[in-house]
């Protein structure tokens, strides 16, 4: 079965989960997007207002500062998987809860061990803190970290670079350095 194949099947399955905590107040699920065979995974927080209604991840202002961002380091949605954490919005968009993270995130590992990514960009705090718990974004950001057989590279979340400026200049330089690092792997 192709990778394209195993991620339809499931997100088939996720669709029909009616223990997922946050699908009944969810109007779409956020399953993830982009090149199932992709070498780099982004892995964001949770959907928004925007992508709640499209079913698809970091559609909306966010998401059109990430479409910068990537750009900065040369790359294109074409050239990533893009999911999150938690694949249906919280409401009023608010932080996902430890239990909700835990049931979304055995789906999150099967969708990383279909597409077996050799980098993962995690987008702000929670998405950093499945693979690196005990770090502080603000020390971290821009960096790889090898941890099993992957490179995670934690960044600011965009929505925190939308409200705060000096959190977009760091970002912006962090996704310029990136384009280094990606080449190198
Ligand atoms: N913010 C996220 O973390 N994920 C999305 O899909 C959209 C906004």
């Amino acid at each position: 079965m192709s990778k394209y194949e195993a991620l339809h099947r499931l997100k088939d399955e996720m669709e029909k989960d009616n223990s997922l905590p946050l699908k009944k107040g969810a109007n779409k699920l956020v399953f993830g997007s982009g090149n199932t065979e992709a070498q780099i995974l982004i892995c964001g927080e949770a959907p928004g207002a925007t992508e709640n209604i499209q079913g698809l991840p970091f559609v909306g202002q966010a998401g059109k500062l990430l479409d910068k961002f990537l750009a900065l380091a040369g790359l294109e949605r074409k050239n990533v998987f893009i999911t999150n954490i938690v694949h249906h919005r919280p409401p009023e968009n608010r932080d996902p809860l430890p239990n909700e993270i835990e049931s979304y995130g055995k789906y999150l590992d099967k969708i990383i061990e279909i597409i077996k990514p050799k980098i993962i960009i995690t987008l702000g705090r929670f998405s950093m803190a499945k693979f690196l718990p005990n770090a502080f974004i603000s020390q971290v950001h821009g960096k790889a970290f090898n941890v099993g057989d992957f490179k995670i590279i934690p960044m600011y979340h965009p929505a925190a670079s939308l409200r705060n400026g000096k959190i977009l200049m760091a970002e912006k330089q962090d996704f310029v350095n990136l384009k280094n690092m990606v080449q190198l792997t």
